[in-house]
């Protein structure tokens, strides 16, 4: 799995974190793609880098970090094809994969702690959609309003 990664200057020690965890698995290349340090950027701007990449096929996956999680993932959400979720707890991110098929995740470096934000980038790695019909639909659905 190809995965990219950035977060604003809210975020930069999470995203170092992460990047370890990610690094446990043999199978995920990860792209950064920034920041690096805490001078002050837009997330919308890193957004737009990680989820370019998604949308358009370069990376299978992405995840997104800023200070709340919130103003990365609103913008994500704003890239078509992309159905990024927020998530600061397990059963979120575990249900975030077997029923909405998200192929962004979006966390907080001020909200949540190294530790659990580590357990929730193992599960949201490793859990497939589960392709059962009633929530293939829903996503059908939910895509379709980008067209709306
Ligand atoms: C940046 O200070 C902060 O606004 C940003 O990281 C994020 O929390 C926005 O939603």
């Amino acid at each position: 799995m190809k995965l990219v990664i950035g977060c604003d200057h809210g975020a930069v020690e999470l995203k170092d974190s992460v990047k370890k965890v990610l690094a446990e698995f043999e199978d995920i290349k990860v792209e950064d793609v920034g920041t690096f340090d805490g001078n002050s950027v837009d997330y919308p701007d890193i957004a737009e880098k990680v989820c370019g990449k998604v949308a358009s096929g370069e990376a299978d996956r992405g995840i997104v970090l800023c200070g709340t999680g919130l103003g990365i993932s609103i913008a994500a959400n704003k890239v078509k094809g992309i159905r990024a979720a927020l998530c600061h707890d397990v059963f979120s991110a575990r249900m975030s994969r077997e029923h909405n098929d998200a192929n962004v995740l979006a966390m907080g470096g001020r909200v949540i702690g190294f530790g659990p934000a580590g357990e929730i980038v193992r599960v949201w790695v490793t859990t497939d959609f589960s392709h059962e019909e009633r929530h293939q639909r829903r996503i059908d659905k939910m895509m379709a309003l980008e067209n709306k």
